[in-house]
């Protein structure tokens, strides 16, 4: 089959590898049908993520048909369509138990080599290096999902794949940050970046109830798209004092939340910051948590830091402001599963149309590489990446 492989940093290739078989009683084989690029592949296309070995399939957002089940009596069965979580779980642990489904304590096989590197370990994810699990990814024909009893959810009646897609990774990962700042409705929230995670952050604090909802970008075509998805407020941190502006608007008091959609590969802008930042963007493994440093000074005392970012090892943070100012931080990979049927429904119901942010859209994995490039240099207005296999 055709798979998008890593190669080394910046090296991401259309391979041909052997298809996929049946491990487990437990695994089914998808024929993928619909896959997209992650900001959060970007971290391995960018050489932050360690473990990562040549050949190794990318993907975790996919989702397609069941073509073989590992035994007679799985509750899949052959021809269903699935959507698939970005986390694998095995649905037995106590943190699977407890719904707390991206820190399954059973499902990531290399999870005493993680804790290791990075302090602890997630769940199983598929296609994002062998801290991980190691597991292929689904930006191919086809992919092995493990423990397929538990996560996928079978796609309901009359939904396309676009309107899907989303569902196993980025919605409810937008969601689960605004969910994390417990808004009783009226309150400011201050999203920094609105890429596909930072955009449906804002939808989801629209429906939410927040009273103004604040998007920090450089990026033209994203701050269109924040607007279309509800921002009250745009900063352009290139362009204005992000500090000076949130003071501004909730007169003097700093936001009710503020929300880290950029993570550990954020931009400085102006003087030193952002010469810095653009010669850390040139080198390899550098950690630049420069939008989690403005959150700490921009929210208000006992106000929510909420960080869906990624961050791949420690990173300098002031815990003196933090805790003079009483703060609560909410952070982690999404726990999927425990938002599939909600959004599902708000799908269905037309609250949500997740299609908006696609901009690019193919038919081939032959043009994976050319994507990757163009998703991460933000070229040809690039926002998010679609295959349609
Ligand atoms: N917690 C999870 O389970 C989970 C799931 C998916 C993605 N993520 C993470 O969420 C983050 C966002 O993902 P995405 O797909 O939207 O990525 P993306 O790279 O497309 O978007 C990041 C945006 O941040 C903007 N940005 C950069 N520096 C900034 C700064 N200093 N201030 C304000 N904006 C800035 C960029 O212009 C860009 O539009 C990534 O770190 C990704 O790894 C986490
Ligand atoms: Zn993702
Ligand atoms: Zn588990």
């Amino acid at each position: 089959m055709r798979a998008l492989c890593w190669n080394g940093r910046n090296d991401i290739r259309c391979e041909t590898v052997p298809d996929p078989a049946i491990e487990d009683r437990r695994d089914v084989i998808l024929r993928v049908t619909s896959c997209a690029i992650c900001g959060s592949d970007l971290h391995l296309m960018d050489g932050q993520m360690p473990t990562m070995e040549k050949g190794d399939i990318l993907g975790h957002e996919f989702m397609g048909e069941v073509v073989e089940v590992g035994s007679p009596d799985h509750v899949l069965k052959k021809g269903d369509r699935v959507v698939v979580p970005f986390n694998i779980n095995c649905g037995e642990c106590r943190m699977c138990r407890l719904g707390n489904w991206s820190c399954c304590l059973k499902s990531n096989r290399n999870g005493e080599m993680a804790a290791k590197v990075q302090g602890y370990p997630t769940a199983g994810l598929f296609g994002y290096s062998h801290l991980t699990g190691g597991y292929s990814g689904g930006q191919a024909e086809y992919v092995r999902v493990p423990m397929a009893d538990v996560a996928p959810m079978k796609v309901p009646e009359g939904m396309s794949d676009e309107q899907a897609l989303f569902l196993t990774d980025i919605l409810p990962t937008g969601w689960q940050a605004i969910d994390h700042c417990g808004l009783q409705g009226g309150e400011t929230v201050a999203i920094w970046g609105a890429g596909p995670v930072g955009l449906f952050a804002i939808k989801s604090a629209v429906l939410m109830k927040a009273g103004r909802i604040i998007a920090i970008e450089t990026v033209p075509e994203r701050i269109e798209l924040a607007r279309i998805a509800g921002a009250t407020d745009i900063i352009n941190p290139a362009d204005e004092s992000v500090q000076d502006r949130i003071r501004e608007i909730t007169g003097g008091q700093g936001a009710d939340a503020v929300v880290d959609c950029v993570g550990m590969e954020a931009s400085g802008h102006g003087g030193v910051l952002g010469v810095l930042s653009k010669v850390q963007e040139k080198l390899t493994a550098t950690e630049r948590p420069y939008a989690l440093e403005q959150m700490v000074q921009a929210v208000r005392p006992c106000g929510i830091i909420s960080v869906p970012g990624v961050y791949s090892g420690a990173v300098p943070i002031n815990m003196a402001a933090i805790v003079q100012k009483g703060l609560t931080m909410k952070t982690g990979q999404t726990h999927v599963k425990r938002y599939l049927e909600p959004l599902a429904k708000l799908i269905q119901d037309g609250s949500i149309d997740p299609t908006f942010l696609i901009s690019h859209r193919s038919s081939n994995l032959e043009d994976g590489p050319e994507l990757y490039r163009k998703f991460r240099d933000k070229e040809d207005k690039c926002v998010k990446v679609v295959f349609h296999l």
